[in-house]
């Protein structure tokens, strides 16, 4: 058994392994305002608090993670709170490990977005908040290929923080076809944490 810390949210349980990203504000950001159906993808899932609640409303969930320890956590976490049958699991690079044509209803992301100057290889936790230079790196390829998906209807929840220009993302969004608009916001010391929420415009279809 890894060493791991447990934290509770409402009625479910979460161990958080070793390297992996412990839920804070933006995943309880997140967590209170996604409205959730059908098929969901859970980017970047972490020890997977998002998939577990998630997939109480969901039909199935996919969790998707870069880091191979949150993978496990995600697994372990399904299956004490009785979710494993409705939660896979896949390892790599954003959607890299998808088959391209599966699409989904709702997509979340508490995507990695502290600027940072990484000059040598991250260790695994490292890429819970590293966005690279700007901030942005790993955000920007992910707006790249959301709308390939993302089901016509379907609906997006993004986290990312005001230290990571969140104009740059509504306006790329926008630019994609998408109705996008800050939904829930919460100001910290030095950052302001936002939930961008967006679906496709009528006159996109
Ligand atoms: C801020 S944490 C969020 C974890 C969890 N969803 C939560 O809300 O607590 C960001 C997660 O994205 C993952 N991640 C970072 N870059 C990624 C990439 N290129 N592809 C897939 N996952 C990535 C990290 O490993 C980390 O688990």
């Amino acid at each position: 058994m890894e060493n791991a810390k447990r934290i509770r949210f409402g009625d479910a349980t979460f161990q958080i392994f070793d390297g992996v990203y412990e839920p804070a504000e933006d995943s309880y950001l997140i967590a209170r305002y996604m409205d959730v159906r059908g098929h969901v993808l859970d980017m970047g899932a972490g020890c997977g608090i998002l998939s577990v609640l998630a997939a109480s409303k969901a039909r199935r969930v996919l969790a998707v993670d870069i880091n191979p320890k949150a993978a496990r956590c995600v697994r372990f976490n399904a299956k004490i709170n009785g979710v494993s049958e409705k939660v896979d699991v896949l390892v790599g690079d954003l959607f890299n490990p998808l088959r391209e044509g599966r699409t989904f209803d709702v997509i979340l992301f508490n995507a990695p977005y502290l600027p940072s100057d990484d000059a040598g290889r991250l260790e695994w936790i490292d890429y819970a908040w590293s966005g690279g230079k700007s901030g942005r790196e790993v955000i920007d390829r992910f707006l790249r290929e959301i709308p390939k998906y993302l089901k016509m209807d379907g609906k997006l929840f993004l986290v990312q923080s005001s230290l990571s220009n969140i104009k740059e993302t509504l306006k790329s969004l926008r630019r994609s076809g998408f109705d996008a608009r800050i939904i829930a916001e919460e100001e910290s010391f030095f950052e302001r944490i936002i939930l961008i929420e967006a679906n496709r415009r009528a006159d996109a279809n």
